[in-house]
């Protein structure tokens, strides 16, 4: 068998950084990262408008303070403010560690990293790289990764963590090139997985985002936190439903509505088109909702709205926002110069995740945690987005918790053994899955079932959500588990099977969609963008908690978790 001390499953950001602070506090630990893709081809690469900090290169008044006290009203009160207290404080340091690895951020004219407004920041913090600053971070861990000789097992697909007594194991892989398996034992295993966009049918995300590490977790028997926070980017890209950076907004773009109408000062008046993403996503729904959407002739009453760039002239566009004016170009025929761009609401984080502690350390329950397991990054929870997350906090997340997690683990595995049990039996499990996928040769394409559940989730849990609405998702989610037995594949090969591990990964995306679901339901309030029309409220009497999801065939078990509330006490949100 296959031993590291450390396995991290994830190639992104929240991973790369983990493996860094390991190897950077203890070279001799041997550590492994694996990624189902080539690394720098994680979704961490996609992020585009920029990462949080209180550099104060723009604005001087800006404080961690400020900056926490922005995420947490941003999370509608749900973040726990401890977590948010060390994303503020350790933001500033983190960027500097960033650029000295090799980091390009963009300039000021003086030489100092630039920063830019984005929704719901209070002051100008956002760093960034034009519009592709995950493109840029992740380039340089990826070098780092390498020059502090971390073991890189990319295009290995893992199918299962391995957990007896209650203590993470291992974990089974697959490697994609040619249908190997292996079973690896270690010491510590950490999830940063990143996010499920691919649960619904138009998202952000890359094909991959498919929420392995949470489906796994939950199999393995670990809670999932707050699942009922999906955030919807307010600009997704109509009708292709690729990101369009709030950058854009920050640069100084409007929002129109088919009257050519700047709606925003009727959700937001103070804040306009830089309100945090849950309230801009439902106004731009209200607005399509009441038929001021516009249509692709330009005639009222279609799907999207406008996102109107041309005041800001060329040379800002291409220099502040090039790579979203070549998105809209080449995917929508749509000079950003000269027309507005059309958008909609699209899904693209999850605020919720595997449940851990400010250490990373993964939680059994509200009050235990998990022997060997750490996650970080979008398949976590700390939480620091609580209910809504704000634009440009990702990333910062992904590398202060990334770090922190890591330097956890660099200490922990000193003083543990490598965990011993039967490594045939999770082999034969995990082989025995292929072969059933395999051995078919007619029923459902997966395609098809894919769609179906896809567009079930969107229906049943988009932006707005009711009792009834759900319940009947819940039911089609119940009918579309019995179709996947039925799915075969017409590529019976070991070599670059992809239509296999779409068929593993379908199976997580509806664990992951069946969650959220569940939990959905449960929360009978409006809760930042958890929004019912059967509760419109906030309800802080008896939902300021988190949600905690149990998974197993039989249902969802649901329980819930105080919220850590030390600074700001909670109040109405307005904008
Ligand atoms: O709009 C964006 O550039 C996305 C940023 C984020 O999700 O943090």
């Amino acid at each position: 068998m296959r031993e590291h001390d450390v396995i991290i499953i994830g190639g992104g950001l929240a991973g790369c950084r983990a493996a860094l602070e390991i190897k950077r506090i203890n070279p001799s630990l041997d550590v492994a990262l694996v990624a189902k893709t080539h690394p720098i081809r994680s979704h961490s690469v996609a992020a585009q408008g920029g990462i949080a900090a209180t550099l104060k290169n723009v604005d001087l008044e800006d404080s961690w303070k400020a900056h926490a006290f922005d995420t947490v009203k941003g999370s509608d009160y749900l973040a726990d403010q401890d977590g948010v207290e060390i994303l503020a404080k350790e933001a500033p340091d983190v960027i500097i560690d960033l650029e000295h690895m090799g980091v390009l951020f963009s300039r000021l004219p003086d030489g100092r990293i630039a920063q830019r407004a984005f929704g719901g920041h209070s002051y100008k913090r956002t760093c960034y790289a034009a519009d592709k600053t995950g493109h840029a971070i992740l380039h340089e861990l990826v070098s780092n990764l390498r020059r502090y000789g971390v073991q890189i097992y990319e295009e290995w697909y893992v199918m299962q963590l391995i957990r007896e007594d209650g203590e993470a194991k291992g974990v089974v892989m697959y490697q994609i090139f040619n249908g190997d398996m292996e079973v690896v034992r270690a010491k510590a295993v950490m999830f940063a997985t990143g996010g499920y966009g691919r649960v619904f049918n138009t998202t952000s995300n890359d094909f991959a985002s498919t929420g392995d590490g949470l489906a796994m977790s939950a199999v393995a028997g670990i809670p999932l936190e707050d699942m009922e926070f999906v955030q919807f980017h307010p600009t997704g890209l109509y009708p292709v439903g690729v990101l369009i950076s709030e950058a854009v907004r920050g640069e100084g773009a409007y929002l129109r509505n088919s009257e050519g109408d700047r709606f925003m000062k009727n959700y937001a008046p103070n804040q306009m088109e830089l309100a945090p993403r849950d309230i801009t996503s439902r106004a731009i729904t209200l607005e399509i909702r009441a038929g001021r959407g516009i249509n692709l002739d330009g005639s009222a009453g279609g799907p999207f709205v406008y996102l109107d760039l041309r005041h800001m002239g060329k040379e800002k566009i291409m220099s502040r926002v090039p790579f979203c004016w070549e998105e809209a170009h080449r995917l929508v025929g749509v000079d950003a110069i000269e027309q507005p761009m059309p958008v909609r609401p699209t899904v693209h984080y999850s605020m919720g995740g595997i449940p851990v502690n400010t250490d990373g350390q993964v939680r059994a329950s509200a009050d235990s945690l998990v022997e060997g397991l750490f996650a970080a990054g979008e398949s976590a929870c700390v939480s620091v987005h609580g209910a809504n997350r704000l634009g440009s906090n990702s990333l910062l997340e992904c590398v202060v918790y990334g770090k922190r997690t890591g330097a956890t683990i660099a200490s922990y595995v000193e003083n543990r053994k490598m965990p011993e049990f039967d490594e045939q039996s999770y082999l034969n499990g995990c082989q025995q899955r292929v072969r059933n996928l395999l051995d078919k040769s007619e029923g459902i394409r997966i395609n098809q079932l894919r769609q179906e559940f896809q567009d079930c989730m969107t229906e049943h849990c988009g932006v707005f959500r009711s009792e009834k609405i759900m319940k009947e998702g819940l039911e089609k989610i119940e009918q579309l588990k019995k179709k996947y037995d039925l799915i075969y594949l017409d590529d019976k090969d070991n070599c670059w099977n992809t239509e296999l591990i779409e068929a593993l990964e379908l199976k997580n995306l509806m664990i992951v969609g069946e969650i959220i679901l569940a939990s959905a339901l449960n929360r009978k309030e409006s809760r930042g963008a958890h929004s019912r029309e059967d509760y419109p409220n906030r309800d802080d009497a008896n939902f300021l908690k988190h949600t905690l999801a149990y998974y197993s065939a039989a249902g969802i078990d649901i329980n819930w978790m105080s919220v850590v509330i030390n600074q700001f006490e909670p109040k109405e949100r307005k904008y």
